[in-house]
């Protein structure tokens, strides 16, 4: 009994960690913190699971003696696991890590659901209805996340699409719940093996169908998406399992991705549904607008002291910035510019790089100050009156077709209005397009000049160019 109250208690403590947690990681002063407090209260929920008593069916059992030894195993395997991955792996692979864990976690919650199933532990409609509710989102968690992974890994490079895909997977769907729910809870028996296989064969082939037709470029959102269901497939097991711990983290992590999920569809101004079922981010879409002009380049130096000699400079940092690991030299160069009375800000696009917040992480890693990061509502009234923008790694965000193209793929997307300050450069490797594979019109604008070369390799120029001038006076 008194266990039972700690577990209760415990449940509820890990709760109030997760959300005061989830509250710090809001700004990058106190993210840190935030993810530590988290973590904190994941442990705590581990520990509660450990005692946690079932008192299903009447009978009291104690994980403290049944499957200890397994379950030590399983948490040093996995979380020794886990610590070394995430150790070493590169920023810009965060988001496939992140897809692959969330992934896990459905995955997880399935299997939890598949041993009360095959155990025949979860009895009575309610109760089966949740665990089979949870083993369905879990599954598809799984296999999505997979598939997303591997898109964003460049496992698979191309999205799967046929006619009538939509009309199969809406079948295979029906399919499944019509044997999840109709057959093992009105007719069957839980433990029916041939049902239950079949179930999760269902569950498990549609994360896969519904996730391959999804271009690239909505990766992220779908795997917020995933993590949102991972936590709602999680709360249900929780519920079937009588773990509070369980079902409030489920929660929490379920409500936590849906906001993040909306949020970054809301940020490239596009529904839910026409990210998971339009063709965004096909590099083969049609699409885009009339470009008008040529592309100029302007030489790395003659940028620099342009910059130099500037009273204001807006920074708009993209994906190259994370992939040339640049931004300790950006930094270094911002430092100069600031020291020499220029006034520079970055601006910070809410869908910049291929995460939420990646930028910022960017930038707090290079140690710049929170008080010149400013995000796109801040900062769009500004650039009228901006000497220089200068565009490192980025092209979506600042592309005006989304302003003025309808015919575009990211047409209403809101932008960075980096094509309204007075002069452009364009730090990156060479015509390469953005990630939505579209054309972009800033770049052919008289106020705009390419600074060709991997942004690492620029910045250095840029910074030893400044140096010398300073050297020269
Ligand atoms: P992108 O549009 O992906 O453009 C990145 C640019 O960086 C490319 O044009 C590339 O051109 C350049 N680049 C790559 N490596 C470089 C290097 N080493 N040095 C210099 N430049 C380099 O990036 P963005 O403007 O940050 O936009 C993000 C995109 O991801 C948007 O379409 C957004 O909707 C999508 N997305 C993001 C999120 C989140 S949460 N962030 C979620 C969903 C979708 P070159 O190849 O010519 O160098």
């Amino acid at each position: 009994m008194i266990a039972q109250h700690f577990v209760s208690l415990s449940g509820l403590f890990a709760a109030a960690l997760f959300i005061f947690g989830l509250k710090r990681m809001a700004s990058p002063v106190t993210a840190l913190s935030g993810i530590m407090t988290a973590g904190a209260g994941m442990i705590v929920a581990v520990i509660a699971s450990f005692l946690v008593l079932f008192e299903l069916d009447g009978t009291v059992r104690s994980h403290l003696t049944t499957n200890l030894g397994l379950a030590i195993a399983a948490l040093l395997a996995g979380g020794g696991w886990a610590w070394w991955r995430g150790a070493r792996v590169e920023m810009t692979a965060m988001p496939q890590m992140v897809a692959l864990y969330n992934g896990m976690g459905g995955g997880a919650a399935a299997a939890i659901a598949a041993v009360e199933l095959s155990g025949g532990r979860a009895s009575g409609t309610l109760l089966l209805a949740v665990t089979i509710i949870g083993a369905l989102i879990g599954s598809i968690s799984l296999t999505g996340s997979f598939i997303a992974w591997a898109k964003l890994d460049s496992r698979i490079k191309k999205p799967w699409r046929f006619s009538g895909q939509r009309l199969v997977n809406g079948l295979i769907f029906l399919a499944t719940l019509l044997v999840g729910l109709g057959v093992i809870l009105l007719y069957g028996s839980p433990a029916d093996t041939v049902l239950a296989v079949l179930f999760f064969v269902g569950a498990l082939a549609f994360g896969v169908l519904m996730t391959l037709p999804i271009g690239g470029a909505d990766m992220p959102v779908v795997i917020s998406l995933y993590n949102a269901f991972t936590g709602l497939a999680v709360g249900l097991e929780g519920f079937a399992l009588q773990n509070p711990a369980l079902m409030i983290a489920g929660m929490v992590v379920g409500s936590a991705g849906t906001l993040l999920t909306l949020l970054m569809a809301k940020a490239m101004n596009r529904s839910l549904a026409n990210v998971l079922f339009s063709n965004f981010g096909d590099t083969t879409a049609s699409g885009g607008a009339e470009v008008h002009g040529q592309m100029k380049s302007a030489d790395a130096a003659d940028a620099a002291v342009n910059m130099r000699y500037a009273s204001s400079v807006i920074i708009i940092p993209g994906y190259g910035l994370a992939v040339a690991q640049a931004q300790q030299k950006l930094y270094e160069f911002v430092k100069i510019l600031l020291a020499a009375g220029v006034e520079v800000k970055f601006a910070i696009h809410p869908v910049a790089g291929r995460m939420p917040g990646h930028m910022n992480v960017l930038l707090a890693e290079a140690g710049v100050p929170y008080d010149i990061i400013f995000d796109m509502d801040d900062i769009n009234a500004d650039f009228p009156n901006t000497d220089v923008a200068l565009v490192i790694g980025a092209n979506d965000v600042v592309n005006p077709a989304a302003r003025t193209d309808k015919s575009s793929p990211i047409y209403g997307m809101p932008i960075l209005d980096a094509d309204k300050a007075h002069q452009v450069y364009v730090v990156k490797r060479g015509q390469g397009k953005g990630y939505s594979g579209v054309e972009n019109l800033l770049f052919f604008e008289d106020n705009c000049s390419m600074v060709y070369g991997d942004a690492q390799a620029v910045l250095s120029q840029m910074v030893q160019s400044v140096k010398d001038l300073a050297a020269a006076a």
